[in-house]
């Protein structure tokens, strides 16, 4: 199965109605009009909520998180990703929200048949857009989608913050991923970092509307060394937290084993949603 590019399940982010392709533009009905960029993704946050403050990961931190994961330090999680879409026997169209600039999403193409990739900085989709996998990106915030009313089979938020309205866009029966970090996730780095580290607590398996089908902790200890461990710092919020001196303290340490640890939990869409 591969993915293709249709963006038929965008709407308006203004009235809600259904988007038309025509050429190198989104429009509604009501003539609402969004272009395509020539990277080939649409701004769907409405000229009137752009503020001049970008939101969302800005161009260093996405800049930080592509080298990162290029080196293949959460290439576990992103195998299990792909094994669960398999598992779960999806075929419609899925979505990641708060996608970053692409990594999981575009190891999930050829598991279903249409793919959508939204973050609401703008940064992160154009990073996304060096992607060559056929994907229907676009900038976005999740707090209002403006993606279709029950059109999707399986949403998926990987340590990205969750909205109330990710259950509108799933279909009945339809399945949300949540990948977030388990307790020891990056512990020796924390502790390298901070004068006082914390583990990471468990995200709430309480979420309104879905039921939680299973969990799997995913872990695994890896080699990470050089500018790398300058990217950790700068793609996270570690970077605002720590002491000034973190610079000096990574400068002694070239290299460090360490543990990356994650929760991914599986929820369906409960039979009578609240
Ligand atoms: C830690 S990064 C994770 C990115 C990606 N899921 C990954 O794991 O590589 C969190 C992402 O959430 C995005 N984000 C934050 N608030 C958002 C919102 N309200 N709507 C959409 N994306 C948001 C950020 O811009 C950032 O790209
Ligand atoms: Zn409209």
């Amino acid at each position: 199965m591969t993915s293709i590019i249709t963006m038929q399940m965008f709407v308006c982010p203004i009235c809600a109605a259904p988007l038309q392709v025509c050429d190198r533009t989104l429009a509604c009905d009501l003539n609402h009009c969004f272009d395509i960029s020539r990277k080939g993704y649409v701004n769907l946050v409405p000229a009137q909520h752009r503020n001049s403050k970008a939101p969302g990961d800005h161009e260093e931190m996405v800049a930080a998180r592509r080298r990162f994961l290029a080196q293949g330090y959460y290439r576990l999680l992103r195998e299990c990703l792909a094994a669960t879409l398999d598992e779960l026997l999806i075929e419609g169209a899925v979505a990641d929200l708060g996608c970053g600039e692409g990594y999981f999403t575009a190891a999930l193409v050829s598991h279903c048949r249409q793919i959508y990739g939204v973050d609401v900085s703008k940064a992160a989709i154009n990073a996304a857009c060096r992607h060559s996998e056929p994907i229907n990106w676009a900038v976005a915030s999740t707090t209002q989608l403006p993606l279709r009313t029950s059109g999707f089979e399986l949403a998926m938020v990987v340590m990205a913050p969750m909205s109330d309205d990710v259950i509108r866009v799933l279909k009945p029966g339809g399945y949300l991923i949540r990948v977030t970090p388990a307790a020891a996730h990056l512990w020796e780095f924390k502790s390298l970092v901070y004068a006082q580290p914390r583990k990471h607590q468990r995200a709430t398996a309480d979420l309104n509307g879905f039921s939680l089908e299973r969990t799997l902790t995913i872990e695994d200890q890896v080699w990470i060394e050089g500018s790398s461990l300058t990217d950790l710092l700068v793609m996270t919020p570690m970077r605002y937290r720590t002491a000034k001196t973190w610079a000096k303290t990574l400068a002694k340490q070239p290299a460090l084993s360490l543990s990356v640890a994650f929760t991914l939990d599986v929820f369906k869409v409960s039979d009578a949603r609240s």
